[in-house]
């Protein structure tokens, strides 16, 4: 039986799991109507991922007979300042996912909660993986910084992304 506080918790991060991959649907957006299409779509599969994370944490929830509840999810930002921005709003959203699972899972440690804690670890080593790959492409855009040719190449290796659910 997962603790009062721990499903409290576990209920936000579903919560967040969806504001994220609408946070990313948003970026989507924005790179679409500048004309990076390879961006829009490499922000359309951190959408579906983020889905995917949403829909394990709700499998577990429904497993583990917590009564599920599905709070409002936050209106999010449609509007950024530039391809670097957008990618570094990304890391610093990944950055703040990260301490929230950390947090969970010390919640989990202190609960003595193996189950959960042995989930939260999945999602502790996701973040990993995001936070390198939107790493990277930070690390590349600034590589280029104005050059228009750089940046149609960046978002055509970007154009190359395609969805791989990481919770099959
Ligand atoms: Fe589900 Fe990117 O955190």
């Amino acid at each position: 039986m997962i603790s009062k506080d721990l499903q409290k918790a576990l209920i936000e991060q579903l919560n967040k799991e969806y504001h994220s991959a609408y946070i990313y649907l948003g970026m989507s957006a924005y790179c679409s109507k500048e004309g990076f299409n390879g961006a829009a779509n490499w922000f359309l599969i951190q959408y579906q991922e983020e889905v995917s994370h949403g829909m394990k944490m709700f499998k577990y929830l429904e497993d583990q007979d917590v009564a599920i509840e599905l709070p409002e999810i936050k209106a999010v930002k449609v509007e950024y300042k530039s391809l670097l921005d957008v990618f570094k709003k990304s890391l610093a959203h990944e950055q703040s996912m990260t301490k929230n699972l950390n947090n969970l899972s010390d919640l989990a440690m202190k609960d003595k909660d193996h189950a959960t804690y042995s989930l939260l670890q999945w999602y502790v080593t996701e973040q990993v993986e995001e936070e390198a790959t939107v790493g990277e492409i930070i690390d590349h855009i600034k590589l280029v910084g104005d050059n228009g040719y750089g940046l149609y190449t960046i978002d055509k290796e970007l154009a190359g992304r395609s969805f791989v659910d990481p919770t099959a």
